[in-house]
């Protein structure tokens, strides 16, 4: 089975940034774990701060691989680029968000993302993506 997860904006600074909603690991580090833990799986990894970077990625693996763990932060409540990529492809999509984005400040409650994609999972850490993953293990 083969996995990607993308990240988008500013995640490439988990562990420093505002660590009291985000925690202290970097994502390399959890990255490397949850690897190790799922070695029969090809889980893959691309992060972004730009928007096309993220929506070229989507198209390049969205008709091979067997699922996409997307992130697209900050995008998630703007991007109408990023939910049509979505739309556009046949690999499944399940939307992760680290932090429980309905405890947020408003603005964060409006997901682009959230009516394109097969599932979402919301506010449990870093370990929204080992649950994201599991999702597909059970299929
Ligand atoms: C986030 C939530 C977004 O609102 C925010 O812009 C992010 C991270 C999360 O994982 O909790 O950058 O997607």
């Amino acid at each position: 089975m083969k996995v990607i997860i993308i990240n988008g904006p500013n995640l490439n600074l988990l562990g420093k940034r505002e660590p009291e909603v985000y925690g202290s690991e970097t994502f390399e580090d959890y990255y490397i774990k949850l690897k190790s833990k799922y070695p029969s799986i090809q889980l893959d990894y691309f992060q972004s701060n730009i928007e096309g970077e993220l929506i070229s990625k989507i198209q390049e693996v969205g008709f091979s691989y067997d699922g996409i763990i997307l992130n697209a932060a900050a995008y998630t409540h703007t991007s109408i680029g990023i939910s049509d990529a979505i739309k556009a492809i046949s690999t499944p999509t399940i939307e992760v968000h680290i932090s429980n984005t309905f405890s947020r400040e408003d603005f964060r409650h409006q997901s682009y993302i959230s009516p394109c994609v097969k599932g979402i999972v919301i506010g449990f850490g870093l370990k929204s993506y080992e649950l994201a993953l599991q999702s597909f293990i059970l299929d």
